[in-house]
């Protein structure tokens, strides 16, 4: 047994207050969860703290809340590791690691109703339908079930395993810029049906996902999802897949999503890093080498991107050199050789990567650290009104 400090955040609606802060004391094995401190704080001390749970097993999906500011699973997430990732950002931050609490919050990108329990209907599950989660086959429907080689499911199997706990959607970085975009268990959802190969409407699905400006090109690639999601669904390697699908379909989006991606693709091949300078024009006309053909479209994106260049170049997030386009440096020989053998071995097995550099989790804790230092410094700035969704 071990005694935590939970830090909840509570909102009580028929109070008429805004959300506040709660700490209880607990005790429990550290192998045990995160909820279970939850409901033995709600058994003990104060039965009116909400929090939505059935299984107790990371099966239904009813308990998903942040925990130290990362979304995931109350009942799947151990209350000493939860402990463990508290004291390391305290000490990130240079703060006594000593009783540290974990802090508990309701999932992000949605509205609260009730301390932890949040609304999924109005942000989840509406996008849940918006993507016809069902399979619209054509034809006689069989006497029995339709056949399928079994070979043929493996590629969504990986999207069945969704249990709808909205982890996902909590943690999404592009949906905190666009409440619009469908998002990743939504996507994750479509793709489970655009693979399907018993649907017959796979390519109206890629144009409607595809023209959709919230739709499969609103993703950032920030891997956000793919951390939080506790069944490995990985959403954002199933909105890669859709893009690589519409792609194939040689669908074309008023975003120039595709092109984008293509020219992602098309700039590291070239040089071995990313020239970010380069990506609008790249996207927009195409044609690397001293092929560039400035389009009328491609100069307005460019001048379009002004504000976020400017404001990347005073957050210090860029370099003044890195903003000028054709200045980024190629890798040295060796690197651009083992860049090349990267590309030559995808194209030969035709196999798709996701990249996922990370430092150690000390380095990390310090970046995240920072990006919270940088935040205060801003809202502190520019004071507002806060509210239950936070
Ligand atoms: S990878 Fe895309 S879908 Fe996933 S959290 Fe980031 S922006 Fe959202
Ligand atoms: S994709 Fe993962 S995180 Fe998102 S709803 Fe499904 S199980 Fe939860
Ligand atoms: S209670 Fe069912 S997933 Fe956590």
């Amino acid at each position: 047994m071990a005694e935590y400090t939970i830090k909840v955040r509570r909102f009580l609606p028929e109070s008429g207050e805004g959300p506040f802060w709660e700490e209880f004391g607990v005790e429990l094995d550290p192998s045990l969860s995160v909820l279970d401190g939850l409901l033995q704080a709600k058994d003990r001390d104060d039965g009116s703290l909400a929090v939505r749970c059935s299984c107790r097993a990371a099966i239904c999906g009813s308990c998903g809340m942040k925990i130290n500011g990362q979304s995931g699973l109350g009942c799947k997430t151990q209350i000493g590791e939860a402990q463990e990732l508290a004291d390391k950002k305290a000490s990130a931050l240079g703060e006594a690691v000593e009783n540290v609490p974990i802090v508990i919050e309701p999932m992000g990108n949605m509205p609260v109703i009730k301390d932890l329990v949040t609304d999924m209907e109005s942000t989840h599950w509406t996008k849940i339908r918006r993507v016809t989660p069902w399979l619209l086959p054509h034809g006689e429907a069989p006497e029995r079930e339709y056949i399928v080689e079994p070979e043929s499911m493996i590629d969504i199997t990986q999207s069945m395993a969704c249990i709808q706990c909205g982890a996902c959607v909590s943690s999404c970085l592009s949906m905190e810029a666009d409440p619009d975009f469908i998002g990743p268990a939504a996507l994750a959802k479509a793709y489970r049906f655009v693979g399907d190969p018993r649907d017959a409407e796979t390519v109206e699905r890629l144009h409607d996902l595809a023209n959709d400006p919230h739709g499969i090109y609103d993703c950032t690639h920030c891997f956000s999802c793919v951390d939080a999601c506790p069944k490995d669904v990985a959403p954002m390697d199933q909105i890669m897949r859709l893009r690589r699908r519409a792609g194939e379909e040689g669908i074309e989006d008023p975003n120039s999503g595709h092109d984008h991606e293509i020219a992602f693709v098309k700039i590291i091949e070239k040089k071995g890093t990313l020239d970010e300078a380069m990506l609008v024009q790249e996207s927009y006309a195409p044609g690397l080498k001293g092929k560039l053909k400035p389009s009328k479209r491609g100069l307005i994106e460019t001048i379009k991107s002004l504000p976020t260049i400017i404001r990347a170049l005073r957050r210090r997030k860029v370099g003044p050199m890195k903003a000028i386009p054709g200045t980024h440096h190629k890798l040295p020989g060796d690197a651009m050789n083992d860049v090349r053998a990267i590309y030559k071995h995808a194209e030969e097995h035709n196999e798709e990567f996701n990249l996922y550099i990370k430092g150690d989790e000390g380095e990390l804790a310090e970046i995240e650290a920072e990006e919270a230092r940088e935040d205060a410094a801003e809202a502190t700035a520019t004071p507002s009104e806060e509210t239950p969704n936070g």
